[in-house]
């Protein structure tokens, strides 16, 4: 098996603040990595600085390293533009664009400049289909995305995420909005998906980072206090703190 992503004495700060603190962590290719820990222990600063969302935010400093494929995204002459075309991001929250459907999927090849409309529509169903959609949607591809179900929404941002062609795709709390049904429909996704992606997932949900992921990081306060097989933390966790927190002692 072989890291997809290494993080080498990864530091974060937002100004004065401190968010992640020598996180070193090895994401595995094509498994699902999830990460969990109490609100505010640097989960999504993390995500971000996995594919460099955190450049847009103002007064963010990084050290340490984050190597893809062995390459560090924070060296000077790589293309912050190039890594998150590799490293696909979904949000909590659903965010499709105000456009139809099909021009949600096809918006980042064009800005990529795929101009053919044939290879477009391709892309279009090939996404749709591997995010499990294309059923649900395949006659009505230039209705507006917003009038789409909050789980459809999702699989849609899923699509997206996966037209651009990623190798890596991070989703923050991607389920935290959405029905147990939808949630259920997701989970199903990536574990087809992680056939050819590698997913990191962060998730509140305990039950559902034992259901779906291969590795388990446990994080507080901006440090990885624990990182190993899923069944591992989940039955054996090696730090009290983390057993804590699996058995609901937690603060
Ligand atoms: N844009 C920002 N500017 C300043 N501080 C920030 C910013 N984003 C996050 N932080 C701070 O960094 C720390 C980690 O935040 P982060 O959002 O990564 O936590 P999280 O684990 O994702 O929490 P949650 O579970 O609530 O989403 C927090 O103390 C937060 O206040
Ligand atoms: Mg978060």
């Amino acid at each position: 098996m072989s890291f997809e992503i290494t993080t080498k004495d990864l530091d974060v700060f937002y100004g004065e603040k401190q968010a992640l603190k020598k996180v070193n962590l090895c994401v595995n290719e094509h498994q699902i990595t999830a990460l969990m820990g109490p609100s505010g222990c640097g989960k999504s600063t993390l995500l971000r600085s996995l594919n460099r969302m955190n450049d847009n935010i103002a007064g963010v400093r990084v050290e340490g390293q984050v190597l893809l494929g062995g390459r560090d995204v924070y060296a000077p002459e790589v293309d912050a533009v190039e890594i998150r075309q590799r490293v696909g991001m979904v949000f909590q929250q659903p965010n499709p664009l105000p456009k139809s459907i099909f021009e949600n999927i096809a918006f980042g090849p064009k800005v990529l400049g795929m101009k053919n409309k044939t290879a477009l529509e391709e892309i279009a169903e090939k996404s749709l289909r591997a995010a499990a959609l294309w059923d649900e949607v395949k006659d009505e591809l230039k209705k507006s995305a917003l009038a789409l179900s909050g789980g459809q929404q999702q699989r849609l941002c899923i699509a997206r995420a996966l037209a651009i062609q990623p190798e890596v795709i991070l989703m923050d709390e991607p389920c935290s909005a959405l029905d147990p049904f939808s949630t259920l429909k997701i989970e199903e996704l990536m574990q087809v998906l992680k056939k050819r992606y590698t997913i990191v997932i962060v998730t509140h949900n305990m039950q559902q980072a034992a259901r779906v992921s291969d590795w388990t990081g446990f994080f507080l306060m901006g440090k990885l206090i624990e990182y190993d097989e899923t069944a591992e933390v989940f039955s054996r966790p090696k730090d009290k703190r983390t057993e804590n927190y699996i058995t609901g002692r937690f603060g």
